[in-house]
């Protein structure tokens, strides 16, 4: 168990350089076991979660060495291995190993991920893709056997654009014979870095963006990849928000502003000044944040599930009303609790928070149960008047990179407490 202490009161200012993309990285490291011969990945992040799917590709016979934020792998010889349930437990998208290793080796074996924080998180849209493709699964007390002696494209249809379940069709797609097309897939950025690798590593892909994708094939390359992980959308909100309420100015570099274009339309409601450069953002805080009297997290181009508690943490401290609704996750709203905890005044009712925004929070003992809520209460305990102590900081580090240094360098008090 880990907790970070903050002190309340100052206002984050300063200019940072945005780590690589959690939730980019992992498929791609994922579809790394496709292209039997050399992938240097680089501004790779180094992150928890990072660090469990480089154990799973070296129990699959991936050699891998870090040099820096960058990580070279070579999956020349790898093999078909069962990926163990503690694996699979600590970390929920090993279950897209599953499709990279029904593509190349026709067999998979890994243990569905259970529950979390958050909600459910079932695995069944994955699942019926992979059969709808030919795969044969059996599926017993969670352990997931594939096997597929030829995968045949074909239509998949997507009830819902889930993220993984995309991505997990695209990789197993690689193996397929004739067209596979994806209709209802999700359209994340993520998804299309994803798509970039995988045509470097020889996969015909069209459509990656938009709701319809098609894979027509996947002739193997032998020449090393080199590949550069996009900057993390999320992390970069996670970071303005926190300027945001605390009434900073903050230059986030290495994302494309683009892709946080709902959040930005967000911030600008709440009365934030924002700058769209190139390659970045700047914010300026106002000296009180407005409320939103109404904001839905959506599949993208909506606005992210994973930035919805720092704007909830946000709204807390907002001069009036706010509504917000959760789509993406039924359990997502927890961390209401804790911010009342500190003060706030959030009334939550099945997917829907309603808060009176107060003057200030105050410090307070407080858990994040998932990564991002924690990261939301590390803003609300910046933001707030008195020290808090905000624990669970660990699920924070699965995929934020060094915050607490990064924090402190702008102006941040705060310090790690081990139990
Ligand atoms: C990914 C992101 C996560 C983000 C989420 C939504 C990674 C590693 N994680 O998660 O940070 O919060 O997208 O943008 O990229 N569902 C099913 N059955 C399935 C799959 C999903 O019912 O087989 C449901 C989920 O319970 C959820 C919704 O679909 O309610 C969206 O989930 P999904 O987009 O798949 O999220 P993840 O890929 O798990």
């Amino acid at each position: 168990m880990s907790g970070i202490e903050v002190e309340g009161g100052c206002r984050l200012a300063g200019e940072l350089e945005i780590q690589g993309s959690k939730n980019a990285v992992l498929p791609v490291l994922a579809a790394s076991i496709l292209h039997a011969g050399v992938t240097v990945l680089t501004h790779v992040p180094d992150i928890a979660d990072v660090r469990a799917s480089v154990e799973i590709l070296e129990l699959l016979g991936v050699k891998t060495q870090w040099l820096g934020h960058t990580l070279w792998l070579d999956a020349a010889e790898a093999v078909p291995g069962e990926i163990p349930r503690q694996l699979g437990e600590r970390m929920r998208s090993s279950v897209l190993f599953l499709g990279p290793l029904l593509a190349r080796f026709g067999q998979g074996c890994l243990y569905a991920p259970g529950g979390c924080a958050i909600g459910q998180r079932p695995v069944d849209y994955h699942l019926a893709g992979l059969e709808h493709i030919g795969a044969r699964l059996e599926v017993e007390e969670g352990k997931i056997q594939a096997q597929a002696y030829s995968l045949k494209g074909g239509l998949a249809e997507l009830p819902y654009p889930s993220v993984g379940a995309t991505e997990q069709l695209l990789l197993a797609a690689c193996g397929a014979e004739g067209e596979t097309q994806i209709r209802g897939a999700a359209r994340e950025p993520e998804i299309v870095t994803l798509c970039r690798y995988l045509r470097r590593a020889g996969a015909e892909i069209s459509g990656e963006g938009s709701s319809v994708i098609r894979v027509n094939g996947f002739q193997p390359v032998r020449d090393e990849i080199r590949f550069r992980i996009p900057g993390d959308r999320i992390a970069a909100g996670t970071y303005l928000a926190m300027a945001a309420m605390t009434g900073g100015k903050l230059h986030v570099q290495g994302i494309h502003p683009g892709h946080l274009w709902a959040p930005v339309c967000a911030f600008r409601r709440m009365g934030c000044e924002l700058r769209l450069l190139p390659e970045g953002i700047f914010l300026a805080a106002p000296e009180r944040l407005l409320p939103l009297p109404c904001l839905e997290t959506a599949p993208y181009p909506g606005f992210p599930t994973d930035l919805q508690s720092s704007f909830l943490a946000m709204m807390a401290v907002a001069a009036g009303e706010s509504v917000l609704e959760e789509k993406v996750f039924e359990n997502r709203l927890a961390m209401a609790g804790e911010l009342n905890r500190m003060g706030a005044c959030i009334h939550v009712d099945g997917r829907t928070a309603r808060c009176s925004g107060v003057e200030r929070l105050h410090g307070a003992r407080v858990r994040g149960t998932d990564l991002r809520s924690g990261a939301g209460l590390v803003g609300a305990a910046l933001a707030a008047e008195g020290t808090s102590l905000v624990e669970g900081f660990e699920h924070v580090e699965r995929g934020y990179e060094g915050m607490l240094p990064l924090l402190q360098d702008l102006g941040a008090r705060a310090r790690k407490k081990t139990e």
